[in-house]
Order: structure tokens, then C-alpha cells, then sequence
């Protein structure tokens, strides 16, 4: 594997972004009035405005050039076709199977997987009808009315973003979800609870996640201390691929939806971990996010680079990560309901590209992924635009909205858009010296207190945003939405040569605390570890054993 810096394609790069670097986005838009058009695109239901970032053509193509030059199209085409991109765990790398259309086929060591995916939500949508309609029962012949789903990382974000986001095509339940193990967070949804009338889902890929399967136990004690043991079976379903674990944990195997090995947790809200998602809009609903999804694929499968969202977006990134030395990514949603969408794009991005070691294990010698960040803008306006107009560093950002907005009166919307529109014209536009004097002295100030004021006045803008429209925030939309990003996340890790779809950097921390846990729990034993670590092992462990003296 070539390294990314010796192509020659890279050099071409790196010398046009630092043209690029130069350019004037307020000028630009001056001398070109072709400028927003052409650097526009249209797709899946989502408008792309991307003439604010600091590019012209010979930067973009310089980017298409290097993307070619990284193999894109093939390793696309590797992906869709089931080969097993996701080497350090001999897997396939397919959520786009699921949500492929029926009558598809695509292969993974012979089989062609779009049957099982289409079984799967099948027995989904049945169960999900049946509860939904009332019929499924608790062990009162009570019909269920909440639903807590327990799980973490893509276990928990994706169906948690989704049921906000889709809370207008939803509201039949009450969702609930349980993802840390701060047992704060169980003991107060248990207490809002009724047994009689609760369904838990336990989701969990691996089946053996700690913090859901200690969840999982609290929760089926508190079930059973209620009722008895064959309550478990109305008010306990699993998501999974490990049938033998949930078996074993006590959860009736034909209670289970399961899923495989080729789908990440972080990409898995389309297959059963989808399942709170389901029961919260109903099949019709959740039949439109997998068709919103699948548009997205068709698009970024077929549509050529110079002409596709997501190899533009993942573009863009790398431009600014390895062309200016940007070290963040901002995600502004404005519609409320988008409001976790910067948490789920943290997991999705930040755990497929923080990586630093390529495919061919050689270290990286440029950056990688970006830090992800965000929280819906018209409060982010009020907290850390400020750094991101007039601060010392580099931020591009997402501004993302629906022009539709049902669940709004019209006022409040029309102020939402206002702002939306506003904040990213005053980011690439800024305010000039002379803007900012003449405004100071239409407001009557001294010229001496004008000149004080002026350095702190003036915006120096040329700021990057991207503008994505949505029509509404509804189910197709955001599964185009999610789709896009999926996308983005894979072209940018096709170009950095890392495996977007493995994980290893969470492992240490896992096996540390499993250690730790013991020390804790193990009286007064000695314990080896550096000195920060011992110190602070030893205050918590006084913490516990002085709480379980108060408790006794
Ligand atoms: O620890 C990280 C991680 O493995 C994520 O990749 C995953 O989404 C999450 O934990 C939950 O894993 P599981 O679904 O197997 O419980």
C-alpha cells in the first residue's frame, strides 16, 4: 500500500489547499455569481450547499484526483459487494443490505443475505403491529404502554436519535432509555413504571456488554421481584447476534431479533436495534427511513464522484484536516428534534476514523479523523459561536435544517430559518473594519471610543459551512440524512487507509476497569498500579466501604 503522502496526487493536493487557503469567500461570491449553483447538488431528498467552503476548481479537483488515486470507486464497489472490508475482523461490512429492497441480492461467502434481512423484519413488523394494536399482553393481560430499551454506544444512539427525531410520526409509547451503568439513570425511569404494562429490550450485538447486561439483570430483579419468573418472557425481548448468551442471560430465544456479524453497532439502527425505532412510528414509517437510506446508497453507488454527496462532504474533511490543519468538526441541527444527532455522529465518526494505524498496519503520518462536535445551533448561537466567528481557529461546520417544520407555529419557525440562514452568511461574509466603523458611528460614538471598540468589532468571516436542507425531518428524510454521513465516514476512511469499521481503542479501558473492579470490591489487598491510579483507587474504595457502613 502506497503511502497517502507519496502519491504524487497528494503533493497536487496539498499545494492547491494551500491556494485554497488564500481565498476570499466574500470576493469569491462577488466575482462569480455562478458560485452557489455550481457548488450546489441535489439528492435523495437533501439539498447540499457547499460554495462556502474555501474552494475552487482546481482545489476539487486536485481532491477527486487523490480520492481515484486511493482506489474510492473500488472500494466502494468492495463494500457494497459484501467482500470483507473490515480486515482485523475478517467481516463484511453490509448495513446497506438492509435496507436493500426485497427482490436484491447480495452475497457475503456465497449467501445471499437479503432474505435473512427481510425475515428478520418481517417477524419485526409482526411483533411490532402486535404490540402496538394492544395485543401483545403482560402478566396481567395489561397492554404495554412504555418501553425501555437498554443498551449503549449503537445500541443506544441511533434508535435514541431516531424516536427524537421521529417523535411526530411517533407518540404511541413511552420511550425510555437506559444506557449507563450510573444506576441513577435505571433506578429513576424504574420508578416512573409500571411491571404490568413495561416492555424491555435488551440490545446489545455482542451480548456481552457490562453496562447493558448489568442494567439488564436490574431491571429483570425488579420485573420479578413484582411478579414472578414467567413475567420475563412478556415484558423481556433481545436484539442480538449471540443467541447462546441471551439464552443464557434468560430471555426466550424466540423473543429474540437477531442480526450479524457484518453490521457495526454503529451502523445498526436499520436491523433489529432498530426495533424501538419500529414500534415507536409503526412499519409504514419505518419502511420510509430504510427507502430513505437506500436512495442515499443508490446515490453514492452510482452517482460519479464529481456529482456525489457523500464523497463531497468526506472531500471537504479532508481538505480541512490535511490541507489546513483543522482539528474539529462542528454538527449544527436547528430543528429540535435533530437535537441527538451530534452525539450519534460523534460514535459514527470518531469511533470508524480515530484511527492512526493504516490497513497495511504502518502508523498514518497525517491526521485522521476530526473530533465531532456539536448540539443543536440556535443554541449553540448562544453558547460557542462565539469562538467559532471570531476565535483563532479553523472550525468548518454542518448547519442542517428542515424547511418544513410541522411541529412548529409558523413565527417560531420563520425565526428559526432566519437565524439558520443568517448565522452562516455572517460566518463567510464577517464584518469588515469599515462595516463595523460606520456602524459604531451611526450609533453616535466618539471617534476615539470607535477606535477603541473597532479591533473587538470586526468579524474576520471566510469561516467554511456546509448547508444541508431537508424538506422535513421525517422518516425518509432521516434516513437519507444518517445515510450520507455513513457515507461520508467510509470515503474519508478509504482515503486515510484505515479500518472505519473496527474498534480496537476502546478495548484497554474495558479490561482495566474489570481489574479495577475487583480491587475495589477486594478489602484491603494491595494494589499495583501507578501511583495517580493506586492514590485514587484507594479514595474510592474508602468511598464504597464508608457507604456500605451507612447502609448497614
Ligand atoms: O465499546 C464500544 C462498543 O463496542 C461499540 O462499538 C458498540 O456500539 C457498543 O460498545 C455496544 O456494544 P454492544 O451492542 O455489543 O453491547
Amino acid at each position: 500500500m502506497t503511502s497517502l503522502t507519496r502519491l504524487p496526487e497528494w503533493q497536487t493536493f496539498v499545494q492547491r489547499a494551500h491556494e485554497a487557503a488564500e481565498i476570499n469567500l466574500r470576493e469569491a461570491f462577488n466575482q462569480d455569481a455562478g458560485r452557489s449553483e455550481r457548488y450546489s447538488l441535489e439528492s435523495s431528498g437533501l439539498f447540499l450547499d457547499y460554495s462556502r467552503h474555501l474552494i475552487n476548481d482546481s482545489v476539487l479537483s486536485a481532491l477527486f484526483s487523490l480520492a481515484r488515486a486511493c482506489n474510492l470507486e473500488d472500494l466502494r464497489d468492495a463494500m457494497f459487494g459484501g467482500e470483507a472490508i473490515n480486515m482485523t475482523e475478517g467481516r463484511a461490512v453490509l448495513h446497506t443490505a438492509l435496507r436493500a429492497p426485497r427482490e436484491a441480492s447480495i452475497t457475503v461467502n456465497g449467501e445471499n443475505v437479503v432474505p435473512q434481512v427481510h425475515a428478520v423484519l418481517d417477524r419485526m413488523y409482526a411483533f411490532s403491529e402486535h404490540v402496538r394494536n394492544g395485543n401483545w399482553k403482560g402478566y396481567t393481560g395489561k397492554s404495554i404502554t412504555d418501553i425501555v430499551n437498554i443498551g449503549i454506544g449503537g445500541s443506544d444512539l441511533g434508535p435514541f436519535m431516531a424516536t427524537e427525531a421521529l417523535k411526530d410520526a411517533g407518540g404511541r409509547f413511552k420511550l425510555h432509555f437506559v444506557s449507563t451503568v450510573d444506576g441513577w439513570q435505571i433506578n429513576h425511569i424504574l420508578a416512573q413504571l409500571d411491571p404490568e404494562t413495561t416492555l424491555f429490550i435488551v440490545a446489545s450485538k455482542t451480548f456481552t456488554t457490562q453496562e447493558t447486561l448489568t442494567n439488564a439483570r436490574a431491571a429483570r430483579a425488579w420485573l420479578v421481584q413484582q411478579a414472578d419468573e414467567a413475567a420475563v418472557a412478556k415484558h423481556f425481548v433481545a436484539v442480538s447476534t449471540n443467541a447462546t448468551a441471551v439464552g443464557a442471560f434468560g430471555i426466550d430465544t424466540n423473543n429474540m431479533f437477531g442480526f450479524w456479524d457484518w453490521v457495526g453497532g454503529r451502523y445498526s439502527m436499520w436491523s433489529a436495534i432498530g426495533l424501538p425505532i419500529l414500534l415507536a412510528i409503526g412499519t409504514d414509517h419505518f419502511k420510509s427511513l430504510l427507502a430513505g437510506a437506500h436512495a442515499m446508497d443508490t446515490h453514492f453507488r452510482t452517482a460519479p464522484l464529481e456529482q456525489n454527496m457523500p464523497v463531497i462532504l468526506a472531500l471537504l474533511g479532508v481538505l480541512y484536516v490535511n490541507g489546513m490543519g483543522s482539528q474539529s468538526h462542528l454538527i449544527s441541527p436547528y430543528n429540535q428534534p435533530l437535537h441527538r444527532l451530534p452525539a450519534y455522529l460523534q460514535q459514527l465518526d470518531m469511533e470508524s476514523n480515530g484511527k492512526r494505524i493504516r490497513l497495511d498496519g504502518e502508523a498514518v503520518d497525517y491526521d485522521t479523523g476530526p473530533v465531532i462536535w456539536g448540539e443543536p445551533g440556535i443554541n449553540a448561537q448562544h453558547a460557542y459561536y462565539q469562538l467559532v466567528h471570531q476565535g483563532t481557529r479553523l472550525i468548518p461546520a454542518d448547519f442542517i435544517a428542515a424547511l418544513d417544520n410541522p411541529g412548529s407555529s409558523e413565527h417560531h419557525h420563520t425565526i428559526l430559518l432566519a437565524n439558520f440562514l443568517a448565522q452562516t452568511e455572517a460566518l463567510m461574509k464577517g464584518k469588515t473594519a469599515e462595516e463595523a466603523r460606520s456602524e459604531l458611528k451611526a450609533q453616535g460614538l466618539a471617534d476615539d471610543a470607535i477606535e477603541r471598540l473597532l479591533p473587538h468589532k470586526i468579524f474576520p468571516g471566510n469561516r467554511p459551512t456546509s448547508t444541508i436542507l431537508l424538506k422535513k425531518v421525517d422518516p425518509f428524510h432521516l434516513g437519507s440524512l444518517i445515510a450520507l454521513y455513513e457515507h461520508k465516514v467510509f470515503v474519508q476512511g478509504s482515503i486515510w487507509g484505515v479500518n472505519s469499521y473496527d474498534q480496537w481503542g476502546v478495548e484497554l479501558g474495558k479490561q482495566l476497569a474489570k481489574t479495577i473492579e475487583n480491587e475495589l470490591t477486594s478489602g484491603n489487598d494491595a494494589v499495583q498500579h501507578d501511583s495517580s491510579t493506586t492514590q485514587l483507587i484507594m479514595r474510592a474504595r474508602a468511598a464504597l466501604q464508608d457507604r456500605k457502613v451507612d447502609r448497614s
